[in-house]
């Protein structure tokens, strides 16, 4: 579904990702984990096309689309929901959802949408005229979820979703990922929660200073206190 090759990025004068290798098959959970200013956003970033250089290959199901503006990337089914979650002030639940349907290439009836959303995410099913800010960090960022699945992306991307989140909406979180990585949807994980997510992936990379420097079974990998201890603590 994407295949990373020597993918190297830049902001500005700064060499930031120094030639990635990484896979996702199409149904697969995979996580990517690795200390603080190790390069994960940027990985995630410059596959949607957001850093101001980018060198390689990033093939999405089966195009290469290294060239390709974002808004492009997005409508071949790429989602992605950055750390900073942009919600709406001022709009609603259900008026953060339309903005989603607006931007995606579906013509999906706005009625249906809504209502194959709130199946899928209970808590903002119960609040849909609520104006979105006013929801807790956890509600703030299932709704980010959802607003990107409102496309039925091929491939979700999610960096750090759990940060800053009550650990009770976290484990709801990650219910919910397995849930639709079950259901079908691809999926590559940015996590600082290395065990939540190794519990819960297929396979995981760890990246460190701008490289993939290993990659395992997340179950292997959870078992392996040595590797955890020398690249993902913070
Ligand atoms: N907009 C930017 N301009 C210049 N350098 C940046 C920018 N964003 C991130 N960096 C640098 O890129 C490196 C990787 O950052 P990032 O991808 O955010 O790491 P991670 O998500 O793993 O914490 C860090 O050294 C960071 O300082
Ligand atoms: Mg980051």
């Amino acid at each position: 579904m994407l295949k990373l090759e020597k993918l190297q990025a830049w902001y500005g004068r700064s060499h930031i990702l120094q030639g990635i290798d990484l896979e996702v098959n199409k149904g697969e959970l995979v996580c990517l984990i690795g200390r603080n200013g190790a390069g994960k956003t940027t990985t995630l970033r410059a596959v949607m096309g957001l850093t101001s250089r980018a060198e390689g290959r990033v093939v999405f199901d089966g195009q290469d689309i290294l060239k390709l503006p974002t808004h492009r990337r997005n409508g071949l089914g790429l989602g992605y929901v950055p750390e900073e979650r942009r919600i709406v002030p001022g709009m609603s639940v259900r008026d953060n959802l339309r903005l989603g349907l607006l931007a995606s290439h579906h013509t999906a009836r706005e009625a249906d949408v809504i209502a194959e959303i709130a199946e899928t995410f209970p808590r903002l099913a119960e609040r849909l005229d609520q104006d979105a800010t006013t929801m807790s960090g956890g509600e703030q960022q299932m709704l980010a979820i959802a607003r990107a699945m409102v496309s039925k992306p091929k491939l979700l991307m999610l960096d750090e979703p759990s940060e800053g989140i009550m650990p009770v909406l976290v484990d709801e979180m990650f219910a919910l990922f397995a849930r639709l990585r079950d259901g079908g949807t691809t999926i590559l994980l940015v996590e600082q929660n290395v065990e939540l997510a190794l519990g819960i992936a297929d396979r995981a990379y760890i990246m460190d200073q701008g490289e993939i420097v290993y990659q395992a079974d997340a179950k292997a990998l959870l078992a392996d206190a040595e590797i955890q201890e020398r690249y993902c603590s913070v």
